[in-house]
C-alpha cells in the first residue's frame, strides 16, 4: 500500500493517505519513486487554474526505479532507473511520426480522464477509483505508468536531479532549444524565473544567446536567474518591464521573448517586447478562460512576429531525456541548483505555500 498525496477537490488541502495500487497491465510498468519535484502545474490543479476531474494523485515530475513490468514491455526492465514523461510518446501516431511527440495522440484519453492510456484507473482509495495526474501520479511512493512514459537514464544521476528533468527542465530547456529558433549572439528575454523559467535561461545560453534579460518580481528569483546565465535583470515590480527591455535593446526588442508564468498581461508584455521579425514563445499555462488582447496589425502583421505556443518544450522524451541526463553528468546542465528544498511527501501543502510565496525554485519530495 503506497502512500500518496491526493487532491480530493479544488481548493481543498492535499491529503496524504494510504492508497491501493493495482498491478501493471499490458504495456505498463510499476515504478518506485525516488523523487518528485513540486511544479506549478500541481498547484494549478489544486487551486482550479487547470480544471481536471478529481479525486486524483498529483505529481508529474518524477524519477524512480522500475519494480515490475506488464506484458509486452521491452523498452525497460526491473531495476532500470527512469524519468517519467507526463506525455507518454508512442512513436507511431501522426504527431510522433511528424517529430512532434509532445503532442502524441496516445496521451489524449489519459489527459482527459486522469487515467492510464485507455482511461482506466490503477489507484484506489477505500475502493473508489483515483485518477493520477497526466498518466504520472508521482506524488506517491509507487505508481503505474505507460511503458512509453518511462524513459531509462544512467544509474549515476541522483534521483532528486533526475526528477526535475521530467517537467521543468524538459519544458524550459526544450522551449529554448527546440521550440524557439535561437541564433548565436541573440538577445533573449524571459518573463518568469521559476523552476521552468530558469531552465529557459540556461537553455537559451546553451543555444548560443549572448544576452538573456531575466524578468521577475522577486529579487531572489533574479539572483537565481543570474546564476543560471542571465546577463541583465529586470524587476517587474519596479515599473513597466516592456520599456526596460526596449531600453536594453536599442528600442528594438528581444530577438526571442519567452513567457513562463501563464498570465494574460505577462503574455501581452512578452509579445510587446519581441522585436520586429522576432519570436514570442508562450510556455506558461494560463487559466482556460484567458484571452489575449494583441493589436493584430501594428502588433503582429506589420511587425512580422511569430507567436508560438510551447507544450512540454517540444521535446521528444525518448531522445531528449537521455541527452539532458548526459549534459548534467558532463557539467553542462544545472540541476542541483534548482533544488531549493528536499521535503517529505507529508510536506506537500507547505511546498505549495512556499511556491506561492515565491520562496523556492523547486521543492523536491524525496522518498
Ligand atoms: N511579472 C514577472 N514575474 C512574475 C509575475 C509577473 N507579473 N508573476 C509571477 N512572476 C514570477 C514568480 O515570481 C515566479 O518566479 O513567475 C515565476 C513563476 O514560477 P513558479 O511559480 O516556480 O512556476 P513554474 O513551476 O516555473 O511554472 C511556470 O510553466 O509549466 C508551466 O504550469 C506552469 O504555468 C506555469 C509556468
Ligand atoms: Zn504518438
Ligand atoms: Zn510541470
Amino acid at each position: 500500500m503506497p502512500r500518496a498525496a491526493v487532491c480530493t477537490a479544488v481548493g481543498e488541502p492535499i491529503e496524504v493517505v494510504d492508497v491501493d495500487l493495482k498491478p501493471p497491465q499490458a504495456g505498463e510498468v510499476r515504478v518506485r519513486l525516488g523523487a518528485s519535484g513540486v511544479c506549478h502545474s500541481d498547484l494549478s490543479i489544486q487551486n482550479g487554474t487547470l480544471l481536471v476531474p478529481t479525486p486524483l494523485v498529483l505529481g508529474h515530475e518524477g524519477a524512480g526505479v522500475i519494480e515490475e513490468v506488464g506484458e509486452g514491455v521491452d523498452n525497460v526492465q526491473k531495476g532500470d532507473h527512469v524519468v517519467i514523461s507526463w506525455v507518454p510518446q508512442c512513436g507511431d501516431c501522426f504527431f510522433c511520426q511528424h517529430d512532434q511527440g509532445e503532442l502524441c495522440e496516445s496521451a489524449n484519453t489519459a489527459m482527459a480522464t486522469n487515467g492510464l492510456l485507455d482511461g482506466s484507473y490503477r489507484f484506489q482509495r477505500d475502493g473508489v477509483d483515483l485518477g493520477q495526474m497526466a498518466a504520472s501520479g508521482t506524488f506517491s511512493e509507487e505508481t503505474i505508468v505507460p511503458a512509453t512514459g518511462a524513459v531509462k537514464i544512467d544509474d549515476d544521476v541522483p534521483m532528486t536531479s533526475a526528477a526535475l528533468i521530467g517537467c521543468g527542465v524538459l519544458t524550459g530547456f526544450g522551449a529554448a532549444t527546440n521550440t524557439a529558433d535561437i541564433r548565436e549572439g541573440d538577445t533573449v528575454a524571459v518573463i518568469g524565473c521559476g523552476g521552468v523559467g530558469l531552465n529557459v535561461i540556461q537553455g537559451a545560453r546553451y543555444a548560443g544567446a549572448e544576452r538573456v534579460i531575466a524578468v521577475d518580481m522577486m529579487p531572489n528569483k533574479l539572483d537565481l536567474a543570474k546564476q543560471f546565465g542571465a546577463t541583465d535583470l529586470v524587476n517587474a515590480s519596479e515599473g513597466d518591464p516592456v520599456s526596460k527591455v526596449m531600453a536594453l535593446t536599442d528600442e528594438r526588442g528581444a530577438d526571442v521573448a519567452f513567457e513562463v508564468i501563464g498570465l494574460g498581461p505577462t503574455i501581452e508584455q512578452t509579445i510587446a517586447m519581441t522585436r520586429r521579425g522576432g519570436q514570442s514563445i508562450l510556455v506558461g499555462v494560463p487559466k482556460m478562460e484567458v484571452m489575449l488582447n494583441v493589436p493584430a496589425f501594428f502588433g503582429v502583421v506589420l511587425q512580422e512576429k511569430t507567436i508560438k505556443g510551447c507544450w512540454y518544450g517540444s521535446s521528444n522524451v525518448h531522445t531528449d531525456v537521455p541527452k539532458l541526463a548526459r549534459l548534467y553528468s558532463e557539467g553542462q546542465l544545472k540541476l542541483d541548483e534548482l533544488v531549493s528544498r528536499e521535503i517529505k511527501l507529508d510536506d506537500v501543502n507547505d511546498a505549495f505555500r512556499a511556491m506561492e510565496a515565491g520562496e523556492v525554485a523547486r521543492s523536491v519530495i524525496v522518498y
